[in-house]
């Protein structure tokens, strides 16, 4: 066990702890737009490694750099083709990750052995002002223990790896509260690996390009097991009518997360509204079923949302989170 030192990300001697704690190869948890990330220097391999450790994530699962703009790709991949840039400049900073071949320079333990990187620009400003300043890219997964669902706030972070990492750095909730777009740029046409916030129809606008986005990616991004994103208590996701049954029959013992409105009279344990606007429901998705998950109920029941392209990641992610998606 490590003591893990809470820094607020207002504070300049606390950012100036938390460059120095990652120019030394330590793990500092940090505030990302999408999902707060566990940061470690990337060309550092004893520090990549640490990263694995502190999640129980296993070691063929490969990790995400942190850049502070387009200009460093360089640093960390060849072969870019030219859409790469165009993306970049359109989404970047912003919450879209992109697959490209790998540099020599790069420790195999970023990428788990493979030929391939995932590069992206952060829009949470203290971190993109970290990564300027100190002139490296971070890995960095979500800062949750394997499988679990991705943390969206320091206290979160926190509670889930606090005795295992050397820092958390508070930057306040995450504005997005979803992570990011993996596009795959190596292949013979654009492929998004994992759903994201920016969605396939907004990359075709930018690039002029067909974008892919194949059902079954397990192969291709390794981490993206069917089973992830797991609160401890069962998740069930259902129609409304569903829903009401469950709640006739348990509903002292489970929790409702109803879309948009809930029925009048639902005598659930807790009962939610979750927001109608998708960019609100992602933001508070993981938050509200974080703290529900420690309610200790017997179970979690959750209203389909719409299944509209911009609703995709939220489909994606709830898909893995629930026992019967
Ligand atoms: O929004 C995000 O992307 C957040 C924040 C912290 O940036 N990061 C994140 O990282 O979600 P992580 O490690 O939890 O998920 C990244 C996914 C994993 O499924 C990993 O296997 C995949 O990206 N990945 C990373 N590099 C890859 C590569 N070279 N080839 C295929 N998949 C890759
Ligand atoms: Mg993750």
């Amino acid at each position: 066990m490590i003591s893990t030192q809470l820094l607020d990300a207002t504070s300049n001697s606390d950012i100036a702890i938390a460059k120095d704690i990652l120019q030394r190869g330590g793990l500092v948890a940090v505030p990302t737009e999408t999902v707060y990330g566990l940061a470690a220097d990337a060309m550092n391999p004893v520090a990549v490694h640490s990263i694995f450790a502190a999640k129980g994530r296993p070691s063929d699962h490969p990790l995400i750099v942190h850049i502070a703009g387009a200009e460093r790709m360089v640093d960390w991949a060849v072969d870019i083709p030219p859409v790469a840039y165009q993306l970049a400049a359109r989404f970047w900073p912003g919450p879209l990750t992109l697959l490209l071949r790998k540099g020599p320079r790069v420790p195999t333990e970023v990428t788990a052995g493979l030929d391939t990187i995932g590069l992206r620009v952060p829009a949470n400003p203290v971190l993109l002002t970290l990564l300027k300043d100190l002139e490296l890219g971070v890995a960095a997964p979500s800062a949750n223990p394997y499988k679990r669902l991705s943390p969206t706030s320091a206290a979160q972070v926190f509670a889930q790896m606090s005795g295992r990492i050397d820092a958390v750095l508070d930057g306040g909730d995450c504005e997005v509260g979803l992570e990011s777009t993996i596009l795959d740029l190596t292949g013979p046409q654009l492929r998004i690996l994992r759903a994201g916030p920016i969605t396939a129809s907004a990359l075709e606008q930018c690039t002029g390009l067909a974008v892919s986005q194949p059902l079954q990616h397990d192969m291709a991004v390794p981490g993206n097991v069917a089973e992830h994103y797991r609160p401890h208590t069962p998740l069930y996701i259902a129609t409304r009518e569903q829903m009401e049954a469950a709640i006739q029959k348990n509903g002292r013992r489970i929790a409702c997360l109803f879309y948009a409105s809930a029925p009048v009279n639902s005598r659930a344990a807790q009962t939610l509204v979750m927001p109608h606007d998708k960019a609100l429901y992602a933001q508070r998705l993981y938050k509200t079923l974080y703290s529900l998950d420690g309610l200790g109920l017997e179970a979690i029941w959750l209203e389909y949302p719409p299944s509209d392209e911009q609703w995709r990641d939220v489909n994606d992610r709830l898909a893995r989170a629930a026992v019967i998606p």
